[in-house]
């Protein structure tokens, strides 16, 4: 049996999770969180600084109660895995950190994971896909096709020029004056509302690519809001659903683009799409893709936004590998996403 301690910390959520490979899905031993959005809500957005300090507050309580939790101790842990890259540079460290300090104490390997990685392994945590898949990975920070072959080969093949598809639901979210992050209030409002009452421009639809562009989008409802400053005097189902209507439509086109160039480019006609990140929790993209693709597969919605199950998980599907050394292990906060080596 292997056990495996998973620690996140790369921007709002600081999240523990043990888990073991018993089964035939990983077991959850203990899962602890704690979601800043509370307290980030009265600065509208994420401040590094004050994420790292809440970080630094709870990870230990957070740690202690799961070891308590999953009635174990440090040292029957078999491998600790933790965010490095990518992320905001003072939650990354706190993590890390934590991390180090158990691995050393209690001479445990170490996994460094890659957290866009473990979004969208997380579609192992609960169901059966095979490999190659066509990875949508649509998070806060990120937006972007990925090639996957197995846990560790991930070829990306398209991403935005600008905004993350979640950037775009949190920035329409606060010119509509719904708070942060909006994601989920846009999605909840758009049950009731009209998506064609409203036309917004899709980014970069003329372009047979798998690039998405969400900045204008954000321009379009500014200028739509400033010709009518009251429609947003209370929230508007109209407005949400028809902003929420450009995004997933702009997914499902390039996504169109996507299936298309793995056709072309290896030859296979056949596989799964799994959408991950804290994005593919919206109902309406789940609702659209199933309609399009019978082979689109989502990460569990509790598996979607930053947690530390995805990263444990990433780290049991890695359990072979080549382990990090605790002493030298050091963290990339841009990511390799933002490598233009890694793009083809
Ligand atoms: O994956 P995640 O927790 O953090 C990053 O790695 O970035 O994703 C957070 C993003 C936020 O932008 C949030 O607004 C969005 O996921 N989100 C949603 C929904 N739930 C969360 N967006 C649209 N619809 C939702 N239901
Ligand atoms: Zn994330």
């Amino acid at each position: 049996m292997k056990t495996v301690l998973g620690i996140e910390t790369s921007c709002d959520d600081t999240s523990i999770c043990i888990l073991t490979d018993t089964g035939k899905f990983p077991k959850i031993l203990a899962h602890k969180s704690f979601t800043q959005e509370e307290i980030l809500k009265s600065w509208g957005g994420v401040v590094p600084e004050i994420a790292a300090r809440n970080h630094l507050e709870k990870l230990v309580p957070l740690l202690k109660s799961a070891f308590q939790e999953a009635n174990l101790k440090p040292t029957n842990i078999d491998l600790i895995g933790v965010t490095t890259t990518p992320g905001l540079l003072g939650p990354l460290l706190t993590g890390l950190n934590s991390a180090k300090t158990l691995s050393l104490m209690f001479k445990k390997p170490i996994r460094a994971v890659n957290h866009l990685f473990a979004h969208l392994e997380a579609i192992h945590l609960d169901q059966e896909v095979s490999y190659p898949y066509l990875g949508l990975l649509i998070s806060g920070g990120h937006t972007a096709f990925l090639w996957v072959t197995n846990p560790t080969d991930f070829k990306i093949i398209g991403s935005t020029i600008d905004d993350a598809a979640g950037e775009a639901f949190d920035k329409g979210g606060k010119l509509m004056n719904l708070g942060y992050p909006a994601g989920r209030l846009v999605d909840n409002l758009s049950k009731d509302g009209n998506p064609e009452a409203f036309t917004f421009p899709i980014g970069l639809k003329s372009s047979a690519d798998c690039r998405f562009s969400f900045s204008g989008l954000k321009t379009a409802l500014r200028v739509q809001i400033d010709k009518q400053p009251s429609m947003i005097d209370k929230p508007n189902p109209d407005l949400c659903a028809s902003y929420q209507k450009a995004i997933v439509d702009a997914l499902l086109l390039k996504t169109r683009y996507a299936v298309k160039k793995i056709k072309e480019d290896y030859g296979i006609l056949d596989f799964p799409i799994v959408l991950g990140g804290g994005v593919a929790c919206n109902s309406e993209i789940r609702k659209r893709f199933k309609e399009k693709y019978n082979n689109a597969v989502f990460v569990k919605p509790e598996f979607c936004t930053d947690n530390g199950a995805m990263i444990a998980n990433y780290a049991l599907r890695t359990f072979d590998q080549k382990i990090d050394f605790p002493e030298s292990l050091s963290l990339d906060s841009r990511g390799r996403f933002l490598d233009k080596k890694d793009f083809n």
